[in-house]
């Protein structure tokens, strides 16, 4: 069959995002906590999140505008106050994570909307989500004007990750830490992974490192 050839100069907007979001996925989904000005707890779901770098831990988050403009309360917080936690979305926390993604006023503690309870961090004011097997608190180290957005990639300073999802040797089964994946307008969990014939030969570099 043959592709279609689309030069994204030419293509609307809509048409754009629906290749881009529909196309690089799974995504897992960065839950963000910062702390609004008044100290009130701000959470919030990101999908345009990946490692930045991992000597030293770098993770990158992309944060748009609000459709009407105006500056999302995640990173206004992490440019006021340079500290950011994320916490990875486990499946059966997929509608809590869901109902923090609304527009909902920064006087407002989001812990509370989401009905999930926070867990203090080490090294940073936010709070973590305390039901996910494995959060990172982060701080700012660099934020980027990207197109219409702001890339924000952060230094994980501590890791809290929950034994279970852990193997005898550190390393996080994917099927124990079950993280709920975007793609498109719906979501992915991980229920099933297997190993292509390279990575059982351990070969040197890439796969042997789980990249
Ligand atoms: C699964 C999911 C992924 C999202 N990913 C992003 C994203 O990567 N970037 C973004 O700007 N908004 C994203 N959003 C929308 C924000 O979560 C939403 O605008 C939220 O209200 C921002 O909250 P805040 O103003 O407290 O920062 C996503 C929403 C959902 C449900």
């Amino acid at each position: 069959m043959e592709h279609l050839t689309l030069a994204s100069e030419r293509l609307a907007a809509e048409a754009v995002r629906r290749l881009l979001l529909g196309g690089v996925v799974p995504r897992p989904i960065a839950w963000t906590s910062t702390l609004g000005p008044e100290g009130v707890p701000n959470l919030a779901p990101f999908s345009y999140f990946t490692v930045a770098s991992t000597d030293p831990p770098m993770l990158s988050l992309t944060i748009e505008p609000h459709d009407s403009g105006t500056t999302k309360d995640t990173a206004a917080n992490i440019a006021r106050t340079g500290e950011f936690v994320v916490s990875i979305v486990p499946e059966e926390l997929g509608e809590a994570m869901w109902a923090t993604s609304a527009d909902v006023p920064p006087e407002e503690d989001e812990f509370a909307v989401a009905a999930t309870p926070p867990a203090p961090a080490r090294h940073v004011s936010p709070s973590r989500v305390a039901e996910s097997p494995l959060a990172m608190e982060c701080v700012l180290e660099r934020s980027l004007p990207m197109g219409n957005a702001l890339l924000v990639i952060g230094r994980v300073v501590c890791f809290h990750v929950r034994p279970d999802v852990l193997d005898g040797r550190g390393r996080i089964v994917p099927e124990r830490l079950r993280a709920l994946g975007r793609a498109g307008g719906r979501y992915l969990g991980t229920t099933e992974t297997y190993s292509l014939p390279r990575d059982r030969q351990g070969p040197p570099g890439a796969a042997a490192c789980g990249r």
